[in-house]
Parts: C-alpha cells; sequence; structure tokens
C-alpha cells in the first residue's frame, strides 16, 4: 500500500513547509516538492496542515479504580482518540499491594490485547516496592519495553507509596536505565481535609476541590523533585495543574536539575468555578482538581518557557451513572473526566489559534516531545523518511461544536459541551493506513500495536 499526499503544510516540531509526503507501507518513504511517484491512493492536502499524529502518554482506559471501571475501554478509548488526532497512548499499568508487577502487567495484557485501533504502551504503576518488585523492574525495562516508572504519593492504601519506597524504586530505575513519574500531591493533607470537610457535612463537589489546595501539589512537587535530585533519577510529573508546583520546578532548575513535567489540556482551560455546580460539578471532580485562571497563565507561559513540555489528557472516562456514586458525597466520586478525542483539536484552537503557543510548540507538546521523553523518536513524533506514518491531514479553518450527541467516547456527557472549536482532524493515517477519513473508521480493532519503548531520551 502507498499513499501520495499532495501539496500540505508540513508542521513538525522544528519546521513549517509545504512538500508532499510519499508513504510506503508502514513509514514514510521521502519528503519533497512536486514528488513525481505513483501510489495506490493520492490525498490532496491543499490548504491543510499536517502534523505528526498525537501521543496521548496520559490516559486511564478499562481501569479498575474507586470501585468501578473507567468507561472508555481500549476499543472505545483509541478509536476515539483517533477520531481526534492522537494515533498513540500510553496507559498505565497498576500493581496491587502485594502482588508482583507481572501479575498487573498479565492482567492489563488480558483487556488490551488485540482490542485497540490505535498503538499503545504502558507506564508500570509500582504502588508496592519491595525486594520482589526490585528484581522486576529491570525485566519490566529490557524484556517488555516498559521503560517508566508511575508513582502516587496520594490514594494512601490503594496506590500511594511512602518516601522510603520512593528513594529505594529511584535508585532501583536509575540503575536500570529507566525513568519515575509521579502524581505528586501530599495524600496524607489531603486525606485529612477530606475527612474534616465530611465530619463538616460539607459534601458536594466543590468540597473536592477545597481539599486539595494547591500547596499539596507544590509541596509534593518540591519533594519528589529532591528525591529525584538525590537519586539522580529521570523525572517527570504527571498532570501539574498550578502555578505553585510549576515554581518547585522551576527552583529546580536553579541547582541544574531537569524535571520533565506534563500538563493537561483541562488545567490550560478549565477552572475551579465550574466545581460551584452541583451536582453537575462532578463531572469536573479529578485529581488534582481544576485551579485558577492564574495557574492556566502559569502553565500557559511555563510552555513557552520550556518548563512544561507535554499536554496529555488523564483521561479517565466515568457515565454520569458512575460519577452519582457520590451524588451524595464528593469523596466517593469516580476522579478522572473525558478528553481523549477533544485534546488535539482543543489545543490548536485554544493555543495556536489564539497566539498562546506556536505551531511548532503545538507539535513539540502533543507528540514531539512524549516520544523522545519516553523513548520512541523518531519512530513516533516526527514526520521525516523512515518515520512511522502516523499523521494527521488537519482543516485549520473548519469550525464544529463538541457534544457528547457526535463524539466517540464511550461516556454519555461531554466536559466540553458546546466549546466551539476552530480546526478539524479531517484524515488520520496510522503507519501506513488510512485509519479515520471524513468520520469513518478504517482500520479494524486490533489494528493498534503495542509499541515496546527504549529507555527514556533525556534531551529534548
Ligand atoms: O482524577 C484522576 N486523575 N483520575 C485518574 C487517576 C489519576 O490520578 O491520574
Ligand atoms: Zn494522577
Ligand atoms: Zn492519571
Amino acid at each position: 500500500m502507498s499513499i501520495l499526499i499532495k501539496n500540505g503544510r508540513i508542521l513538525t516540531a522544528s519546521e513549517d513547509y509545504h512538500a508532499d509526503i510519499y508513504v510506503e507501507g508502514e513509514t514514510i518513504h521521502s519528503i519533497g516538492k512536486n514528488l513525481n511517484v505513483s501510489a495506490n491512493r493520492v490525498i490532496d492536502a491543499t490548504g491543510k496542515v499536517i502534523f505528526p499524529g498525537g501521543i496521548d502518554p496520559h490516559v486511564h482506559l478499562d481501569m479498575p479504580f474507586m470501585g468501578t471501571y473507567s468507561s472508555d475501554n481500549y476499543e472505545t478509548g483509541t478509536r476515539a482518540a483517533l477520531h481526534g488526532g492522537t494515533t498513540m497512548v500510553i496507559d498505565f499499568v497498576l500493581q496491587t499491594q502485594g502482588k508482583s508487577l507481572h501479575h498487573a502487567l498479565e492482567s492489563w495484557q488480558g483487556r488490551s490485547n488485540g482490542n485497540c485501533y490505535g498503538d499503545y504502551s504502558f507506564h508500570m504503576a509500582v504502588t508496592d516496592f519491595n525486594e520482589n518488585t526490585r528484581q522486576e523492574i529491570s525485566q519490566m525495562i529490557e524484556e517488555e519495553g516498559i521503560t517508566s516508572f508511575k508513582t502516587f504519593m496520594a490514594y494512601k492504601g490503594a496506590l500511594m507509596i511512602d518516601d522510603g519506597q520512593m528513594v529505594d524504586l529511584m535508585q532501583e530505575v536509575k540503575k536500570r536505565g529507566g525513568m519515575v513519574t509521579v502524581h505528586a500531591t501530599n495524600g496524607d493533607m489531603i486525606d485529612k481535609l477530606i475527612a474534616r470537610h465530611r465530619a463538616e457535612g460539607k459534601l458536594s463537589p466543590l468540597y473536592h476541590y477545597l481539599s486539595q489546595p494547591e500547596v499539596t501539589e507544590a509541596e509534593a512537587s518540591g519533594r519528589f523533585g529532591d528525591m529525584a535530585n538525590y537519586t539522580g533519577v529521570p523525572a517527570y510529573i504527571v498532570h501539574m495543574t498550578c502555578e505553585g508546583a510549576l515554581n518547585a520546578v522551576r527552583r529546580a532548575t536553579t541547582r541544574n536539575q531537569k524535571i520533565f513535567v506534563e500538563t493537561c489540556i483541562q488545567y490550560l482551560i478549565l477552572d475551579a468555578s465550574l466545581y460551584q455546580k452541583n451536582p453537575e460539578g462532578a463531572k469536573w471532580v479529578m485529581s488534582p482538581p481544576l485551579r485558577e485562571k492564574k495557574d492556566q497563565a502559569a502553565l500557559w507561559a511555563g510552555l513557552n518557557q520550556g518548563l512544561v513540555q507535554v499536554v496529555g489528557t488523564d483521561h479517565c472516562p466515568f457515565m454520569w451513572e458512575q460519577k452519582m456514586m457520590g451524588a451524595v458525597d464528593f469523596s466517593k466520586i469516580p476522579n478522572g473526566h473525558p478528553a481523549i478525542e477533544n485534546r488535539m483539536e482543543l489545543l490548536w484552537s485554544e493555543g495556536v489559534r489564539t497566539g498562546k503557543i506556536s505551531a511548532n510548540k503545538y507539535v513539540e507538546v502533543t507528540s514531539a516531545n512524549a516520544a523522545k521523553i519516553f523513548g520512541m523518536y523518531p519512530k513516533k513524533g516526527c514526520i521525516a523518511p523512515g518515520s512511522d506514518a502516523d499523521l494527521v491531514i488537519f482543516d485549520p479553518e473548519e469550525a464544529h461544536t463538541i457534544s457528547a450527541a457526535t463524539h466517540h467516547m464511550n461516556v454519555d456527557y461531554s466536559a466540553y459541551e458546546g466549546w466551539e472549536v476552530q480546526g478539524k482532524c479531517k484524515t488520520v493515517l496510522l503507519r501506513g493506513q488510512v485509519a479515520v477519513d471524513e468520520g469513518n473508521v478504517l482500520i479494524h480493532k486490533g489494528y493498534g500495536e503495542f509499541v515496546k519503548r527504549g529507555k527514556a531520551g533525556l534531551v529534548i
């Protein structure tokens, strides 16, 4: 199979030019002006922008969490991602405390194998670091191609590890050439605030927000950075929301430390005023919570200052009925919101079109940097001969409105209902196949492959 994409505006993390792209098999064969080749299919991309397929390095599909499962499975979640221009996701395997990493991996493989439309990989969440787990770290890296290890400083009793385990894990991961990532919030402090609010009968979604003040994230981000600096492990903070946490990373640069930072689309464009709505505010109950306008400004600036390298989603959808498990108690609302399909179009519309970030920065933070940080570059996140032909042909002029009535995620509301978006993913290629064309899915379930990742590329 060969495809010739003619006369598009090609965007990478560093370039912006007009040319043709010739795709042969799964990869990009050549790029040039007026390519004179015959192909099985020719796509006219005049007036369109072409960028690398999005990589969302933070999603939770079919995840057991807070007494239920996230409502998108690997089939519906990766298919919805493709509609929105995301060709690859990195999901999280969660170790059960008292059990091995391999036990958890088998369970996640059981739900994902053969079910994905898009390409995918896993981070391994270590929730119980002990001598057995220690042995498994190198096996994950060398045999499974899982090179990043997620930790939680919150969700005590289920996912949280203490600082002693954190330092032990960091030393082992450093030795083996991996990376430690973190949900950085002060779990003990949050649990205390939740208990106090519940005891006082303060049970609406607003108290989810008030139980996780900025200081809980800022403190934990600084502490995590200190432990990473002490151990020398490559470090990455997921879903950063606020100025205080970003300043902890900024301070770490003064001792020449590099901590990678991911924010998520919702923290750039939504704010905590949504928690005033009851019960509707449950739609945005996620951890950490949405913050203030001043935090949005800090995160946009952080992208341009190179302090924030990645924009993901933390896609973790629940049906409204599931959200209503916490109808009378915010602490029982399953945490998470749907965005896997919306990230690329929202960030273009709210970021590039408004001039907050450049088109090259857009590619950096939606694909190229994740590919580099998580050991997949230049296979992914790149438009160059030899790279996987994961391409989005995007119409920057087409306006549309986000709605649960038209989205493809398996969730019965949209966190962005009624948002006017300018720019639409028209045609999406995944490894040389047209995966989505004008809203129609043209590949089959199981086309998506597990991507074994290399050791992290530390210079981006
Ligand atoms: O609210 C969230 N973020 N749910 C998913 C789990 C996590 O902490 O990332
Ligand atoms: Zn988290
Ligand atoms: Zn998450």
